[in-house]
């Protein structure tokens, strides 16, 4: 299977959690369901979606069509991606609570063993929370 096909079977499944995640969350807005499967929930989306899929597209296939199609990296839809990548990083962060995400305690001022700034944006593979679940 090459990268397209896996990086779309990858969407599909992120795609099928995502709905079974909505249909959880009206279970449990009617006090039905397993409380202990949000921070499952949010493990996948951080670990699966966040950390594995988003890297596969940043290294590989972004630096391909960078590349081969010679498409901006910092503007136009390669920007536009990596944004929506960040963007879902800082919102499943937000969902840690204080002070268990290391991205969240690089924003406020830790810097944390990385000696470098990230190239791209990545999601922390996991938070308190999700490690307790
Ligand atoms: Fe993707």
């Amino acid at each position: 299977m090459d990268l397209i096909s896996q990086l779309r079977t990858e969407h599909d499944l992120i795609e099928q959690v995502a709905g079974s995640l909505s249909t959880y969350v009206r279970a449990r807005a009617r006090g039905e369901g397993d409380p202990a499967d949000g921070p499952r929930f949010l493990s996948f989306f951080r670990l699966y979606a966040g950390h594995y899929h988003h890297a596969r597209e940043e290294d590989t296939l972004f630096v391909a069509l960078q590349r081969e199609a010679e498409l901006p990296g910092d503007r136009g839809p390669i920007a536009v991606l990596l944004e929506d990548h960040r963007r879902m990083g800082r919102l499943l962060d937000d969902m840690c609570p204080a002070g268990t995400s290391p991205r969240r305690k690089r924003r406020h001022g830790w810097t944390g063993p990385r000696s470098s700034p990230p190239t791209r944006p990545r999601t922390s593979p996991t938070c308190s929370a999700v490690r307790a679940a």
